[in-house]
C-alpha cells in the first residue's frame, strides 16, 4: 500500500499492523454500531457554504482555551491503551501533539502513567468517577503534582457500553477456547507490532492504575478492576466533590443533551465536551454533530463548548466549529495513525487535517478560525 496520505489511509495502514483485536477494540463501538455510523454520516451530510473574492491570503488558526495558546482548533482526545498500538504509545502521541502547538490529554486507562507522559508536556488529564474515592484524590494529586492544566472528567460512562466486536475478539465477556493461542498467533502473524509493542514496549501495566491493582498479572486483571470501579451512583453533586480536589479547569467529557449542557453551567464547570463516547456508550444516541447547535443556543457564549465524535478531517472541524464548537477532539483519527506509523503517523495526521483546516476556511472566505460561525454552513 501507498503511504497513507489522509485519515481514511491511516485506518487501513492501521488494520494490517495491528493484531486484529486491538484494530477492533479501537475501531469498534456499541451493540450495532449505529451512533458510530451517524457521527461520521452527519458531518459528510452537512454542506460548506462555498464563498469567493474575499482575501483569503492570510488566515488564522489560533485559539484559546482556558489560558492555553493552540495552534489550531484541535486536540488528541483521551484513548485508553494508547501505549499497545506503539511502543509506549501516549509518549509518541504527546510529542507529536506538542510539535504541532496542541494539546494531549491523558486517558486513565493508558500503559504510561501521567508522570512518563509529563516529562514530554504535562497533558491534560482525563479521570472517570471510580467507587474507590480514596484512589480519585490520590490519582487528582499525582495529576496535580505533574502540571496538568485541565481536568476532563468523563461522565457517560456509569456503566461500560457492551462491544459486540471485543466480545467475539475475546477482549471481553467470558473465556474462550483456546485464547491464549489465539492471541499468540494473532501477534505472531503482526511481526512488526510484535517487535515494537509486545517485545520492547514493556511495561504492559495500566500504568495510573498499577498501585491500586498490585496483585494483577496481565492486562485483564486491570480491566477487571475498572469494570468493578465504575461509580453508576454518580450525580451533579459529584461535581461539587471533585472540584474540592482538583484547582484547575474542569471540563466535563460526554453532554449530548442540551438540558444537560444547562446542568453543566449551573454546576459551575468551565467547559463541556459534546460526545457520544466515539458511539461506544449509548447505541441510538444522536451524532455529536445533529446536536451541537441546540447545545451552543442552550448555552450561548457562556462555556467553552468542544466536540468530539466522527471528525475525520479538518473539514469535519470547521463544520462543528461552524455548528458552535470552539475546537474538536479527535479519538481514532490519532489512535489509528500512532498503531500504523508511531509519532510519525500522529504527526502527519495532525498536519494534514491542519492543511484541511486551512483550506476550508480559504474556500468559505473566513479567515480567522475565532470568527468562525454558521454563515459558513449552507442551508
Ligand atoms: C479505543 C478508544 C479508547 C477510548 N478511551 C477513552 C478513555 O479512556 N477515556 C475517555 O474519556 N474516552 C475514551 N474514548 C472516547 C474518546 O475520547 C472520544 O470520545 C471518541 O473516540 C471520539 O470519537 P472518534 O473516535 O470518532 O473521534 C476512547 C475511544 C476509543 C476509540
Amino acid at each position: 500500500m501507498s503511504r497513507p496520505v489522509n485519515v481514511a489511509d491511516y485506518r487501513e495502514a492501521a488494520r494490517r499492523r495491528l493484531p486484529k483485536i486491538l484494530f477492533d477494540y479501537v475501531d469498534g463501538a456499541a451493540y450495532a454500531e449505529q451512533t458510530l455510523a451517524a457521527n461520521t454520516a452527519d458531518f459528510q451530510a452537512l454542506r460548506l457554504r462555498q464563498r469567493i473574492l474575499k482575501d483569503v491570503s492570510k488566515i488564522s488558526l489560533k485559539t484559546e482555551l482556558f489560558g492555553q495558546s493552540l495552534n489550531m482548533p484541535l486536540l488528541l482526545g483521551p484513548i485508553g491503551m494508547a501505549g499497545m498500538y506503539a511502543r509506549r504509545g501516549e509518549t509518541q502521541a504527546a510529542r507529536a501533539a506538542k510539535a504541532a502547538g496542541i494539546p494531549f490529554c491523558l486517558s486513565s486507562l493508558t500503559i504510561c502513567d501521567v508522570d512518563e507522559v509529563a516529562k514530554v508536556a504535562p497533558p491534560w488529564f482525563q479521570l472517570y468517577m471510580l467507587k474507590d474515592r480514596g484512589f480519585m484524590v490520590e490519582y487528582l494529586a499525582r495529576a496535580t503534582a505533574a502540571k496538568c492544566p485541565v481536568l476532563l472528567f468523563t461522565v457517560d460512562l456509569p456503566v461500560p457500553g457492551t462491544r459486540y466486536r471485543d466480545m467475539r475478539s475475546g477482549l471481553s465477556g467470558p473465556p474462550q477456547a483456546f485464547a491464549g493461542l489465539k492471541r499468540v498467533w494473532d501477534g505472531i502473524t503482526h511481526p512488526d507490532w510484535l517487535w515494537d509493542v509486545q517485545i520492547n514496549g514493556t511495561p504492559h501495566t495500566f500504568g495510573n492504575i498499577a498501585a491500586a491493582v498490585p496483585e494483577a498479572k496481565g492486562l485483564g486483571d486491570f480491566w477487571g478492576w475498572i469494570g468493578r470501579n465504575f461509580d453508576a451512583s454518580i450525580t451533579w453533586d459529584d461535581i461539587a466533590w471533585v472540584r474540592q480536589h482538583w484547582a484547575g479547569p474542569i471540563v466535563i467529557k460526554g453532554i449530548l443533551d442540551p438540558d444537560d449542557a444547562r446542568e453543566a453551567v449551573r454546576a459551575g464547570v468551565d467547559g463541556i465536551v459534546v460526545s457520544n463516547h466515539g458511539g461506544r456508550q449509548l447505541d441510538g444516541a444522536p451524532s455529536t454533530i445533529s446536536v451541537m447547535p441546540a447545545i451552543k443556543d442552550a448555552v450561548g457564549d457562556d462555556m467553552t463548548l468542544l466536540l468530539d465524535g466522527g471528525v475525520r478531517s479538518g473539514l469535519d472541524v470547521i463544520k462543528a466549529l461552524a455548528s458552535g464548537a470552539d475546537a474538536c477532539l479527535i479519538g481514532r483519527a490519532w489512535a489509528w495513525a500512532l498503531g500504523a506509523r508511531g509519532e510519525a503517523g500522529v504527526s502527519h495526521v495532525i498536519s494534514v487535517m491542519r492543511s484541511e483546516m486551512l483550506v476550508a476556511l480559504a474556500l468559505t472566505g473566513c479567515t480567522d478560525v475565532k470568527a468562525a460561525g454558521r454563515e459558513l454552513l449552507a442551508d
